[in-house]
């Protein structure tokens, strides 16, 4: 039997040895280990791709988020709009600030947040929006980012799952007022470790997130903000700057496989595939299904060699995290999602004969339930 792997981290370094290597040794002669000439170059090639004029390597995708809401001066008694639907990095970032989630269900076609819905939580004191590019399903966010602007609400895109992914023909981080994008090694753009990113056009929201990530200091030893230490160090930069000139080569293969995908499992009974919103051009971090008899789908794919994953079985307001302070809303459609989603294999490291094979077996598989 033939067995499929959902992700091959590995992959990447495998294809890209040669010049991987070549990164490395740069760095390490390069004596610089923090800060440098190889983590300005990727900030200035990660902003330039993403059509924003700033970009600020931190740590990790939820201190890309947690930063630009800190820089704003978000915290206790302010809300701030967030998806149900999402992973909980989402919720983290707006709870370590001290402000109050306001979650919104998600719409049932695309699974992102529910626009209409988003719109009527703005309250006098709404902060700031999240909208997520969930799966790298891109937000189509022109009313709501109208509608925040009008009243000083910040938008931060959680564009952890989007790199690349396009709505009216920009780019994920030029979507909003700033953006957090994560390079966790399975995303779609990933380091060899931790590592994120804040990407925006605002000068100065750029040089607060800066600070704040740099022991809220701008000039050494003088501190002028409680900050903290959250970084992207040169190496995972330099990396991440040799991995970037094939980002979409990589996302032109996902979009292959979801062609095929969707080409050969719409329609059939009882499976639904993945929305597309309008003017929207996703990135296919994941391709998630739904089926009521989720947990047997999966079983019999497991057992015919697809690792078919759950992205994300456990809503976040029914989390132990959360659920003292939200458990008790209800958002039917994320539930729904909660219990029915699967994700289907896909990535650079899948062949189109692959794709369609596994195509195949999903097809088998549900018809057999
Ligand atoms: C939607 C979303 N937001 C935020 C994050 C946080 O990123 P990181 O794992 O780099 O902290 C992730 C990834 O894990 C994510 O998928």
């Amino acid at each position: 039997m033939t067995s499929y792997s959902f992700l091959d981290v590995g992959f990447t370094y495998e294809s890209l040895r040669a010049e991987m290597d070549a990164a490395y040794a740069r760095v390490m002669q390069s004596g610089l280990f923090i800060g440098g000439p190889h983590l300005d170059a990727f900030e200035r090639e990660f902003a330039d791709y993403c059509g924003a004029s700033h970009c600020v390597g931190v740590g990790n995708g939820l201190e890309a988020l947690i930063l630009p809401l800190k820089a704003r001066g978000i915290g206790p008694g302010d809300e701030v709009i967030v998806p149900a639907n999402t992973f909980i990095a989402t919720w983290l970032a707006a709870a370590q600030t001290g402000a109050t989630l306001v979650p919104v269900d998600a719409d049932p076609h695309t699974m992102n947040i529910d626009i209409d819905a988003a719109l009527g939580a703005i309250t006098s004191r709404t902060r700031a929006v999240m909208p997520v590019h969930l799966y790298g399903q891109p937000v189509p966010m022109a009313r709501l980012t109208e509608a925040a602007r009008a009243r000083g609400i910040l938008v931060l895109e959680d564009a952890a799952q989007a790199h690349g992914g396009t709505f009216a023909g920009r780019r994920a981080g030029s979507l909003g007022d700033a953006a957090g994008f994560s390079f966790y090694p399975g995303k779609n753009l990933g380091a060899f470790g931790d590592g994120g990113a804040v990407v925006t056009d605002d000068a100065e929201l750029a040089a607060a997130v800066r600070m704040l990530s740099n022991y809220g200091s701008h000039i050494k030893y003088h501190h002028e903000e409680i900050g903290t230490n959250s970084r992207l160090d040169p190496l995972q930069a330099a990396f991440l700057s040799v991995k970037l000139r094939h980002l979409e080569a990589w996302t032109r293969q996902r979009r292959a496989i979801a062609g095929v995908y969707l080409s050969r499992l719409s329609g059939i009974d009882g499976l639904t595939m993945p929305g597309i919103a309008p003017d929207t051009d996703p990135v296919w971090h994941l391709f998630v299904v739904r089926h009521e008899r989720r947990d047997d789908l999966q079983k019999a794919l497991v057992a015919r060699g697809v690792p078919a994953a759950l992205h994300y079985p456990v809503p976040n307001h029914h989390s132990g995290a959360f659920r003292a302070g939200y458990g008790h809303l209800s958002f039917p459609v994320t539930e729904a999602i909660c219990r029915t989603c699967l994700s289907l294999p896909i990535g650079p490291h899948l062949t189109l004969a692959e794709a369609e094979e596994i195509a195949g077996i999903v097809a088998d598989c549900v018809s057999d339930l």
